[in-house]
């Protein structure tokens, strides 16, 4: 299958920016054990990172035109504003995990509200680099059973 995975303003400074938050792990290192995971399960990733929100809007669109499968997004601090981001996820019908890299619950009050989870498949966040892999083994997952 094809999956898409969407990075929000400020994660290409993974590894550099707030460490006791994000971890030292950098945006590509999580992006390479994500492919090799992908390879293994037999899936095809397309992994973007946008500091603009329109371009996340646009590669939705992109992913509703070519049919994929499955969106893992971490939207970054659009969760917590991005009424444009949720509206694109509606309309493409691409059932879609959301991540966090840190406890955005254990943080300041204005993050615990996203604009995404109540129509995710699931919300994975506080588990650092490793939720990625988790959300790309429950979309496998997920897939496979509606198949
Ligand atoms: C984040 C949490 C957001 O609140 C924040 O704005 C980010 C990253 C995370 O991965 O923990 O940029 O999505």
């Amino acid at each position: 299958a094809t999956i898409i995975i969407l990075n929000g303003p400020n994660l290409n400074l993974l590894g550099v920016r707030e460490p006791g938050h994000y971890g030292t792990k950098t945006l590509e290192d999580i992006q390479n054990s994500l492919e090799l995971m992908a390879e293994d399960l037999g899936h095809r990733l397309d992994f973007h990172q946008n500091n603009a929100e329109h371009e996340i809007v646009e590669h939705i669109h992109g992913a509703l035109h070519n049919q994929a499968d499955f969106i893992i997004i971490n939207p970054a601090a659009f969760t917590h504003t991005s009424v444009a981001i949720r509206d694109a996820l509606l309309a493409s019908k691409i059932p879609f995990i959301e991540v966090h890299l840190s406890n955005v619950h254990a943080r300041e009050p204005f993050r615990k509200h996203s604009y995404l989870s109540d129509i995710a498949e699931g919300v994975i966040c506080g588990l650092g680099a490793s939720g990625y892999e988790l959300a790309l083994q429950a979309a496998h997952q997920i897939l496979a059973e509606r198949n």
